[in-house]
């Protein structure tokens, strides 16, 4: 599993159920790392896509725990057990863990690497985050490609590898 993610300098995510900015490119990022691949995300992530929908060309996995809750064009896990043998038939290096805070906290230590957009700003107000992968020392940071600035803010497509991968 790899993790894929946009922080800010406080490795801040989000505000009050959505995204924290608003950078075309990094949108592009996603939908050319994500396509044709699994993506694991949290009820609450996919409340913050568009229309509350799943993403197109794309397996969405949703973690809930409501058992009641049925969304078309996604698979509703329960239970980390139940994602566990979803994604057994997919290669490792093609589920996407994208979110949220809750999704990264409880499987980060599953993923091999995370693909982080570093975005030089510090949005007031935050109230979900990413683990500040740079104190964590199972991870290393491997590369960041500076992007041109968007809509006044500079970015940094970085990749970081999980040196103690933990398996499931
Ligand atoms: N910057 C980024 O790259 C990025 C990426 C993703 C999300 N975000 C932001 O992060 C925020 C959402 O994060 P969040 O932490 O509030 O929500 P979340 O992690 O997306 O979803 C939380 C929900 O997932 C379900 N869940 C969690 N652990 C589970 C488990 N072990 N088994 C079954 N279900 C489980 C529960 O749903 P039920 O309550 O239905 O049981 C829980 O309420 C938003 O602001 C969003 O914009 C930012």
């Amino acid at each position: 599993m790899r993790a894929i993610v946009a922080v800010d300098e406080n490795w801040a995510i989000g505000r009050e159920g959505g995204m924290l900015y608003d950078l075309p490119g990094d949108l592009r990022h996603f939908a050319r790392m994500t396509r044709g691949k699994v993506l694991v995300m949290g009820r609450g992530t996919l409340n913050s896509l568009p229309g509350g929908k799943p993403l197109k060309d794309r397996v969405n996995l949703v973690m809930s725990r409501d058992p009641g809750l049925s969304v078309p064009g996604a698979q509703v896990l329960q239970s980390m057990a139940e994602l566990e043998s979803a994604i057994a038939e997919y290669p490792p290096e093609d589920v996407m863990l994208m979110g949220g805070e809750t999704l990264y906290t409880q499987l980060l230590a599953h993923c091999d690497r995370a693909f982080v957009t570093r975005i030089q700003a510090r949005a007031p107000g935050a109230d979900r985050f990413f683990p500040n992968l740079d104190l964590l020392p199972a991870w290393r940071l491997v590369s960041c490609e500076p992007q041109p600035a968007e809509n006044g803010l500079r970015y940094s497509f970085c990749e970081y590898e999980n040196q103690s991968v933990r398996g499931f």
